[in-house]
């Protein structure tokens, strides 16, 4: 009986040390925009300084980060993202890689302007190689505004980075309380809270409480998943946007040619249909080799092949449901693997 007694007391004792659940490490790769912005006064929300305030700053300016994991920082760079280049892409990518392959590093936090926060965003998606969270966040007013979002938003990040159910999702954004796919999401507004949203696919999810629930994953390959690896890669193949509106002409095009890009995004009217001022330079592009995707201005809904234009004769690709912007990464990625245009179309179908 006293065995027994001695040796439920052990038990009881040894369960009452158990540690507790040690904190995640995540790093936070801080690049600029808003959320590092300063403005004239506290209610300056529009005409301030993006990317002034350093990554050190950000994490100290909210203490509350160390309840929710083992936080890190580094200034990759300071810049507004309007001027984030397919350069500091191949810099940023390859630095979450060398990170997220440390046993030490559970998860990445990527602070970032809004401008083009989502194609950074889409762009990491399809090259990390790992199933690790990255989660990029940015504001939409500056650190020294009343109700600034960016101390928030950061917070939210981090403990999305930090949380086992973000595993294996893919390339998060946490903007506004809501989590979004890095596929889908886009900014929808040019300065409030509520900007960044996935208009009809939907978002994966909310923040609340200081806990991630999701509610939906993407269904495209991402991560680990997909088949481009820009480890080796210093620079990516020229890719450029034509816009489509009344009147268009074929200037835009002959220019693009001329300057060598390797693919162009044709951003048309509605399902992406071409004006036929621009067809005879389009045909004249792909005669010499640039791939020509047809994407829509309208921004949701499928882009039907051999809708607007019979992509099989003209030997287009369409963007499938990628606005423009993004288009232009999945080409740009594409052209590092194949120039045939029935590989090009099955990875759009595919991603
Ligand atoms: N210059 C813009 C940028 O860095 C400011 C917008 C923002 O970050 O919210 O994207």
């Amino acid at each position: 009986m006293m065995a027994l007694f001695v040796s439920l007391f052990f038990v009881s004792s040894v369960r009452a040390e158990a540690p507790a659940p040690r904190l995640a490490n995540v790093v936070i790769l801080a690049t600029g925009g808003t959320i590092a912005g300063t403005g004239a006064t506290s209610t300056t929300t529009v005409g301030y300084t993006a990317a002034t305030v350093g990554v050190q700053s950000l994490i100290k300016a909210v203490p509350e980060l160390a309840k929710v994991a083992n936080v890190t920082g580094e200034q990759v760079f300071q810049i507004a993202s309007e001027n984030m280049s397919n350069e500091h892409w191949l810099i940023l990518a390859k630095r979450v890689n060398a990170l997220l392959a440390q046993p030490n590093v559970d998860g990445i936090v990527i602070t970032h302007g809004t401008d083009t926060l989502e194609e950074t965003a889409y762009f990491l998606d399809l090259v990390v190689k790992s199933r690790k969270p990255v989660v990029l966040v940015g504001a939409m007013r500056p650190s020294t505004a009343l109700s600034a979002d960016g101390p928030i938003n950061l917070y939210n990040s981090v403990l999305l980075a930090a949380s086992p159910d973000a595993v294996g999702k893919g390339v998060l954004v946490a903007m506004n309380d809501q989590i979004q796919a890095a596929r889908e999401v886009t900014k929808t507004n040019t300065s409030t809270l509520d900007s960044f949203r996935t208009p009809e696919l939907g978002m994966l999810g909310y923040i609340q409480g200081s806990k991630p629930f999701f509610y939906r994953a993407s269904t495209r390959k991402h991560t680990v998943d997909t088949e481009f690896d820009v480890s080796a890669l210093s620079a990516l193949p020229a890719v450029d946007i034509v816009y489509g509106h009344a009147n268009v002409g074929p200037v835009a095009v002959d220019a693009f040619v001329a300057a060598g890009d390797k693919g162009i995004i044709h951003a048309g009217v509605g399902d992406g249909s071409l004006a036929s001022k621009v067809v005879p330079a389009l045909k004249s592009a792909r005669q010499k080799g640039v791939i020509i995707v047809r994407a829509s201005r309208v921004g949701q809904g499928i882009l039907a092949r051999n809708g607007e234009a019979n992509d099989d004769e003209l030997d287009f690709v369409v963007a499938d449901t990628l606005n423009a912007q993004k288009a232009r990464i999945l080409l740009m990625l594409a052209l590092t693997k194949t120039n045939s245009t029935r590989e090009i179309q099955r990875m759009f179908y595919t991603y």
